[in-house]
């Protein structure tokens, strides 16, 4: 008979003698292993060099009191996630259509998803919830505040969204009306001219004196609400491309310099990310501008902050990173790839704009890279299928995003193999819980160091968080290191550095060979 699925809820402690939790960390020696690969091109054959790097991660176990400040907060994702995390926290039922609701946190990976750990005495496979391998903070437990150039209150702001059921959205009133978003940094040049009638509450003054502002804001927050520490997360509109001078772009110093000379090109969002790495608060880019530039990375860097990009990856996009890659996976070759969408939501609104368009589509179109250069017995050097994207501003939609995305493949003996999915969803629902899980988990990041065997001292992880690829349209990596889009390959990625902190091996998948006697 078979022995099952067990899952189990509880916090894992690993019993290992590589392995220590003292009362402030948790120690964990790990052995990370490597394959190095050349091409040996005068005998036709690959040759292989397994490697072994010896490394210990130390996580402190202390969860801090945690504030996610969201710039664009009244905007759809961010009244929907506020009003979320309040409904949880208070435990407020609704009715809606179907019947009694209750709050949960579904789509949050760190808080619904599971992870296959072992098996049991018996055989059976055990899985546990990602956020039991180390501690990480619990979204009720998260402080919010942020920022908009809307002046309505966050009650209002979950009116206009109409993302959330009639009578929750009653409920929340008393709890959202007396909150209020700061003024704003903000930027007329940097979105489009249909926004512009929403900006009723913006600061004044130059952008040295917008960027300490919000210097202010963070550390006046920190203080009233006993905040150890921040993550700031832009779910604002997507800005057009700053174009700023190279140097500006690439040095720390030339583009403090940059600010300080009032510079037209500086946009918004690097006076956000700016403000934030320079009060050690880590920075999440969920939009496609290019805000996370080589200077604004190396300031992270500078202040061992964590940062992460660019847009969020939540819907039609996340799909197609592992649709396709199931595709290639199975050896069939994808030679088009069709996808429209359809929604009436503000952001779509302001991306009718095409200078705004432009970051978005950039971001949508690179998410088949990897998967389609990973496989040269189907793709030849340079070829990719054909992509296209369509969007399309459907007032009447609301936040109701609907996308028919076609896959057509190329099979066996010249057969084709055609996939048509359409899907429905509000856009928000899929988008606010990434906001939660990129503020957790960048969180932890902040409580990891490590060091090799000699280094006397731990230190911290690199800035750019490549362990996050998972929850982005166009991930950033550090030093020009290519970026994974396959998303189980960057779910994978996510899950093992959790196991690395407890110093268990990757998730190998080796159960043919059965469990141990
Ligand atoms: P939204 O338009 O409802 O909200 C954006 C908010 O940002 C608005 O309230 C606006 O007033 C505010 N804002 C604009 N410029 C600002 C500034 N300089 N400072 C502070 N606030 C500012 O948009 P939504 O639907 O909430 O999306 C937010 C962002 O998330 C967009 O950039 C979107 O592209 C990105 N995103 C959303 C996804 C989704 O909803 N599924 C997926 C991927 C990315």
């Amino acid at each position: 008979a078979s022995v099952g699925v067990r899952y189990s809820p509880w916090p894992v402690q690993v019993d290992s003698p590589e392995v220590h939790y003292s009362d402030e960390y948790i120690f964990a020696k790990f052995h990370y292993e490597q394959v190095s690969t050349c091409e040996d091109r005068q005998n036709g054959r690959t040759l292989v060099r397994p490697e072994r790097q010896q490394l210990e991660f130390r996580t402190d176990r202390c969860v801090p009191r945690l504030g996610l400040l969201q710039v664009g907060w009244g905007g759809n994702n961010g009244s929907t996630l506020t009003a979320a995390v309040v409904a949880n926290r208070e435990n407020i039922c609704w009715e809606s259509r179907e019947g009694l609701c209750s709050p949960n946190y579904y789509g949050s990976v760190t808080q619904t998803a599971s992870v296959h750990l072992g098996c049991d005495e018996q055989g059976a496979d055990v899985f546990v919830p990602l956020h039991a391998i180390v501690p990480l903070v619990h979204p009720n437990d998260i402080i919010l505040g942020g920022w908009d150039i809307s002046s309505s209150n966050l009650a209002d702001a979950l009116d206009r969204a109409k993302v959330l059921d009639v009578d929750l959205r009653r409920q929340l009133r008393p709890f959202l009306e007396r909150i209020k978003p700061w003024r704003a940094a903000f930027d007329k040049s940097f979105i489009a001219q249909n926004q512009q009638s929403r900006a009723d509450n913006i600061l004044s003054g130059s952008k040295q004196e917008q960027l300490d502002s919000l210097r202010d804001d963070i550390r006046r927050f920190k203080a009233e609400h006993k905040v150890e520490k921040v993550v700031v997360v832009w779910s604002a509109n997507s800005e057009r491309y700053a174009e700023l001078t190279t140097e500006a772009a690439c040095l720390p110093e030339k583009l403090l310099q940059a600010i300080r000379n009032n510079e037209a090109e500086i946009s918004p969002s690097i006076l956000y990310a700016v403000a934030a790495i320079l009060e050690h608060c880590p920075y999440v880019n969920g939009s496609p501008q290019n805000t996370l530039l080589p200077s604004v990375v190396e300031l992270a860097r500078q202040q061992a902050v964590p940062v992460s990009g660019n847009d969020f990856k939540s819907g039609q996009t996340r799909l197609k990173s592992v649709f396709t890659d199931f595709l290639v996976g199975c050896g069939l070759k994808p030679r088009a790839i069709v996808t429209y969408n359809h929604l009436g939501n503000n952001d779509m609104y302001q991306l009718t704009d095409g200078t705004m368009w432009k970051p978005k589509s950039v971001s949508k179109s690179g998410v088949l890279e990897d998967i389609v250069s990973s496989n040269r017995a189907l793709f030849a050097e340079g070829e990719e299928p054909d992509h296209v994207v369509v969007v399309k501003y459907v007032p009447f939609l609301g936040d109701s995003k609907r996308d028919i995305s076609e896959y057509t493949s190329e099979a066996f003996m010249g057969g084709r193999y055609t996939n048509i999915i359409h899907n429905e969803a509000l856009d928000s629902i899929l988008c606010a819980p990434l906001i939660l899980d990129t503020a957790i988990l960048c969180e932890l990041l902040t409580r990891v160091t490590f060091r090799r065997p000699g280094d006397e001292t731990y230190r911290p992880l690199e800035s750019v968080a490549v362990a996050l690829s998972f929850f982005m349209k166009n991930p950033m990596t550090p030093y020009g290191l290519p970026p994974v889009n396959a998303l189980w390959r960057q779910r994978l990625c996510l899950e093992n550095m959790l196991r690395a902190l407890v110093g268990l091996g990757p998730s190998h998948e080796l159960w043919f060979l059965g469990a141990s006697d």
